[in-house]
């Protein structure tokens, strides 16, 4: 069965870094019928080369929401066009924040998701799901999450931090994993968030000054998260706080609340202008680990 690297419009430059890692065909796609597209903002996918017979791999982040109805679109169209197998790469899985039912009535949002990508695709691979990582096992398919974190640590090293912060506790594995690439130490702060716009950090002394430290997360939304961190590294005297995650959102007024770090870097599972490093290589090597 030949491997070919399909990508939706939320994610064609890393499919195409994930094809080219793998050596493997890039299956273009057009993704508007007439020039503008449908004037209600509907989405159109276009299979613009054969894959019959052949395993399919589908990139496509699921945000914002016409990237979900963009997967859906591009998946049935692989199954139709004659794709045996399809691996679904979803690099940000938007809306995989909601892992449990809270209140009675509601929908537990990353299983829905699921769910629906599980019609047509295989098995599944992700990164840094905004949940407990557990939720992947309940998932209807085989599901896999991949690391951003040698990417960071990469670029880390490559800027030479002299040591990482994990913002709160939940980015700590993160943070241990990164340094670990970057080769310097880990340390870490309690974050207590208040509401979805508004965090607290505890007083924690930290053995920054004069130094260099990298902050990092798995995702970036508000911005509110690392803005409190890197004050804190600032007040104790850190020389220089390069901000990096996995997915950077950039929601509100977070460009406004960044202004404090002397860097903010993310990567290419959501595109920004503050994604500097891809993760093609990580996703290659797990396709590699599938054994294909
Ligand atoms: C959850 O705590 C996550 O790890 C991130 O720290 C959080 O989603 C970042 O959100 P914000 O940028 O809005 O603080």
């Amino acid at each position: 069965m030949a491997l070919k690297v399909v990508g939706g419009s939320a994610s064609v430059p890393l499919a195409r870094g994930i094809a080219k890692e793998l050596a493997v065909p890039y299956v273009d796609v057009a993704f508007e019928r007439h020039p503008g597209g449908f004037p209600d903002g509907e989405r159109y996918v276009r299979l613009l080369g054969p894959v019959s017979g052949d395993h399919a791999i589908l990139v496509q982040t699921t945000h914002p929401d016409p990237m979900i109805v963009e997967f859906l679109l591009l998946a049935d169209a692989l199954r139709d066009a004659g794709a045996r197998r399809i691996t679904a790469i979803i690099p940000y899985f938007g809306y995989g924040r909601q892992d449990k039912r809270f209140l009675e009535g509601e929908a537990v949002s990353a299983k829905t998701i699921a769910k629906h990508v599980a019609v047509d695709c295989d098995e599944l691979l992700t990164m840094a799901i905004p949940a407990n990582p557990e939720i992947l096992k309940t998932f209807p398919l085989p599901t896999r999450e991949v690391s951003g974190m040698p990417a960071i640590g990469r670029y880390l090293r490559s800027s030479k931090v002299d040591v990482v912060l994990a913002p709160d506790e939940g980015a700590l594995r993160l943070a241990k994993e990164a340094s670990s690439v970057a080769g310097v130490p880990f340390d870490f702060l309690v974050k207590e968030r208040i509401d979805s716009y508004t965090v607290k950090i505890e007083p924690k002394a930290l053995a920054v000054r004069g130094k260099s430290v990298g902050i990092v997360d798995d995702v970036i939304s508000t911005g509110g998260t690392i803005a409190m961190a890197a004050k804190e590294l600032k007040a104790q005297g850190a020389r220089r706080v390069i901000a990096a995650c996995v997915h950077g959102l950039f929601v509100d007024e977070a460009e406004g609340k960044l202004r404090t770090c002397d860097d903010v870097i993310a990567t290419d599972t959501v595109q920004s202008k503050h994604t500097k490093v891809s993760v093609a290589p990580e996703f290659a090597g797990a396709i590699r680990a599938l054994g294909y």
